[in-house]
């Protein structure tokens, strides 16, 4: 039997860190699904002692999922511990990720901590840990900065306390592929309690490297590796899960493990994240790019209409590429939109929401008379989201006409409470966003604006992402429709609400500790 490499997705946690991808709870649960589908062997679900946000989300993946492991972090603090003990109480299989830093720059400058007292404070953690569950990993933060001698040290206490995996991170991404599987084979080879343990690495993307780094380090001994769908993390990312499980893969010849993704479902999942969290994926981006199996040149169509092998290395169908399926349309019923979203991974907790997304799915089958899957999510995630929404679009009239100023009346329901607002703009978008504005006043900034197609076709829904920012707090809201003026209205309250509820969360790799 081939030796298992473990995939450990963080997408609900390093992924959530990128500027603006927070998550709601139902959101990350329906993620949560979707990565039990794709049977990633580690779901990082949160940061628990973020906020009450994190914690309850945590908690519902926890009681969610049951075919995979479910994973909390926590600094090496007694009260993050016991909050990830909690918040995985109910999980089938709970993992506890307790993390510090072990460099000399992270130590002396952000923990202002000797190396001893480091360490006695991993081996508290991880001790402390194990009350919770015998499946506990430990991670040397800043790995890849940080003196071998001191790397050896910490890791053989952690592994002597209790710890069952343990993680190298490169987390600001310095470090070349050599170096870092030469990094990897040392610690292996140096520790002398290292064969009770599964080694795992978690490589940041500073340097566009972490795919590369990851897979030095599997082909040097690592059997976990930390990943994220699309790459989505702090800063430039963590390594692409996608990446890094196809090119294992694909390249058996050069690695003794494989994985047991299911990767039929990547490109769903790759779409469902960047539909929640407002990241497109860039068309040339491996593996879940548009043009990713998309042959432009003339010798290379015809060399792939002769024999496929010629360009490609893999089949588009064997990582989820298939032509757009028509799944539902204006004569489909109850039962069939329930059945469809239940094969999507997605499942109402009452009666009530699913009536609710029926009722937007006639609305939509009434515009558009093809709906396809992207469309369902996109449903799916206005309805959660009208659920525990503060600002509603209750009517807009966005006027634009050559050579005349363009002009937006609004009206919205806030908290319950009507107000209207007319304004002019550069264009209708502008002209709705700033009588959005004139009403809520919400001294936000906006940073980002952009609007894909969701399927194609001129009938196609338009998914618009708005960026704003207040006072370093940033937010990605979405909004869908075959308008798109409509869908940008929407998408600018939905981050509004988010900006709401952003602040007061910790971050984890910030702070004292
Ligand atoms: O990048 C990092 O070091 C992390 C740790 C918490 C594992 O995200
Ligand atoms: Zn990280």
């Amino acid at each position: 039997m081939i030796p298992q490499l473990i995939i450990f997705d963080t997408t609900l946690r390093d992924g959530e860190q990128s500027p603006g991808a927070s998550m709601t709870r139902d959101e990350k649960v329906r993620i949560a699904r979707m990565l039990e589908r794709l049977h990633v062997d580690v779901i990082e679900a949160g940061f628990p002692i973020a906020s009450p946000d994190d914690f309850e989300a945590v908690r519902a993946v926890a009681q969610t999922v049951r075919d995979t492991r479910v994973c909390g972090l926590a600094r090496a603090l007694e009260k993050d511990i016991d909050r990830v003990g909690e918040a995985l109480k109910s999980a089938e299989a709970p993992r506890i990720h307790i993390f510090i830093a072990t460099s000399p720059i992270h130590m002396q400058m952000k923990l202002r901590m000797s190396p001893d007292q480091v360490m006695q404070r991993a081996v508290q953690a991880v001790k402390r840990a194990r009350r919770y569950t015998d499946d506990v990993e430990f991670s040397a933060e800043d790995a890849g900065r940080s003196e071998i001698d001191f790397l050896c040290r910490i890791i053989e206490a952690a592994i002597d306390a209790g710890a069952t995996t343990i993680n190298i991170p490169d987390t600001v991404g310095y470090n070349l592929p050599e170096q870092f599987g030469q990094l990897v084979k040392t610690l292996i080879q140096r520790i002398p309690n290292a064969d009770k343990v599964i080694f795992s690495v978690h490589c940041h993307n500073d340097l566009g490297l972490a795919v590369a780094n990851s897979l030095s380090a599997v082909q040097h001994g690592a059997r976990q590796v930390e990943c994220t769908i699309n790459g989505l993390g702090e800063r430039a990312g963590n390594a692409a899960l996608e990446e890094v499980v196809m090119a294992v893969r694909t390249r058996r010849d050069l690695f003794d493990c494989d994985t047991h993704i299911e990767a039929t479902e990547i490109v769903p999942i790759s779409r469902l994240v960047s539909s929640i969290t407002g990241f497109p994926v860039q068309p040339n981006k491996a593996i879940v790019g548009a043009n990713a199996f998309a042959h432009e040149s003339g010798i290379h169509q015809d060399g792939v209409l002769k024999s496929r092998e010629t360009y490609e290395i893999m089949r588009a169908e064997d990582v989820g590429w298939m032509a757009n399926r028509i799944v539902l349309g204006k004569h489909s019923g109850r039962n069939a939109l329930r059945t469809r979203l239940k094969e999507l991974g997605i499942e109402f907790s009452s009666g009530e929401e699913l009536n609710a997304a029926f009722v937007r799915f006639k609305e939509l089958a009434d515009k558009k008379h093809e709906i396809f899957d992207e469309d369902l999510q996109a449903l799916v995630s206005e309805t959660e989201s009208a659920v525990r929404e503060s600002y509603t679009l209750i009517a807009l009239h966005a006027c634009s006409e050559t050579g005349e100023v363009p002009v937006a009346a609004i009206t919205l329901g806030i908290k319950g409470k009507e107000s209207h607002a007319e304004m002019a703009g550069s264009g209708p978008v502008d002209a709705t966003f700033r009588a959005i504005e004139s009403i809520v006043c919400s001294g936000a900034h906006l940073k980002l604006y952009s609007v894909n197609a969701i399927t194609s076709g001129t009938d196609a829904q338009g998914e618009v992402t708005v960026r704003l920012e207040k006072e370093g707090w940033i937010v990605n809201g979405q909004g869908a429709d075959t308008d798109i003026v409509i869908a940008s209205a929407k998408a600018y309250l939905n981050a509004l609400d988010k900006l709401e509820a952003a602040v007061q969360r910790e971050h984890p790799q910030r702070g004292d500790v």
